[in-house]
């Protein structure tokens, strides 16, 4: 069957996009890297031997997540990003509505905030507003008996001058207020393949594209990792494009992330023609 929606990851960094020619976009998603050197896994279990102090400091004490953490360049990711969103259209939206206007999502951490509105500021994205996520489990086991435990995750709304696109209408037809607050529902594993360590769930990511895109719209994620972005764009008809460097990474999103015969499934689902209601039909008459 016919799919029109383009889904591409390249294993490249994507200060290397002008190769690929892709389009601009009328959202980025980024979940940058936390940039927490050595201290990734600080109050995590796996900070000792099968998580238990006991048995003395495991292979993860002390290290980032990945040593991409420590040479990420957010100057050249604001300037990525802004050269690739679409342009703030001439015009407002109608009396009360929200204009085209692109947006960009930047995950990070609590203490990145400052740092990642100003440097938007610094590339033309002057205003900018924080979501929050809230969680029912912390992985600061740790330190439970000693301070109150994050639960949860931040991330920052970011745009030019024009109000973004916004998508606010209800099953019911009705316009409703959006909080800047989610639930951080954990996807599940039998659905989504585990893939990495800052994986976010792509039914939080479907909420926020459904928001700011409409179906075929383009989405761009500069730092992929698991290809969980290109995943929630393809089963919301979204176009998307990734980049990331990690081979490991890339291998197993385009496996079990990506693939094939995920995204068919996926769109033959979705793309039942008037021939299949007819053929369905058909085989129901005879029985
Ligand atoms: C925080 S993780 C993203 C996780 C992703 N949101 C997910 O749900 O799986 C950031 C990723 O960016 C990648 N990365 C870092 N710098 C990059 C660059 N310049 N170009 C492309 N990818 C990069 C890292 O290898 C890492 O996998």
């Amino acid at each position: 069957m016919k799919n029109n929606v383009k889904i591409e990851l390249y294993n490249d960094h994507f200060e290397n996009a002008k190769r690929y020619g892709i389009p601009h976009a009328q959202l980025i998603i980024a979940d940058i890297p936390y940039n927490l050197g050595n201290n990734a896994y600080a109050s995590n279990p796996s900070w000792y031997i099968d998580g238990d102090n006991k048995n003395g400091e495991s292979k993860l004490a002390g290290k980032s997540f990945f040593d991409t953490d420590n040479d990420f360049k957010i100057n050249n990711f604001f300037d990525f990003c802004t050269r690739y969103l679409n342009k703030e259209p001439k015009k407002g939206g109608e009396r009360g509505k929200s204009s085209n206007a692109p947006a960009m999502i930047v995950f990070c951490a609590f203490e990145q905030i400052p740092l990642v509105v100003e440097q938007g500021k610094k590339h033309g994205l002057l205003h900018s507003y924080p979501l929050v996520f809230i969680k029912n489990f912390s992985s600061q086991v740790l330190k439970a008996n000693m301070k109150i435990v994050g639960a949860t995750e931040y991330a920052v709304v970011l745009y030019r001058d024009k109000l973004p696109k916004f998508n606010n209408i209800g099953e019911d037809g009705k316009n409703h207020m959006i909080f800047n607050w989610f639930d951080w529902k954990r996807d599940s594993k039998k659905e989504y393949a585990k893939i990495h360590p800052t994986q976010k769930p792509v039914n939080v990511l479907k909420r926020l594209i459904e928001i700011f895109t409409d179906e075929g719209d383009v989405v761009i994620d500069p730092v992929a990792g698991s290809a969980s972005t290109l995943r929630a764009c393809a089963e919301l008809k979204r176009n998307c494009y990734g980049f990331e460097i990690k081979k490991d990474f890339y291998n197993k999103a385009k496996e079990q992330m990506i693939s094939d015969e995920i995204l068919d499934e996926i769109f033959n689902k979705r793309q039942v023609t008037i021939e299949d209601l007819m053929e369905e039909l058909s085989q129901w008459k005879k029985q």
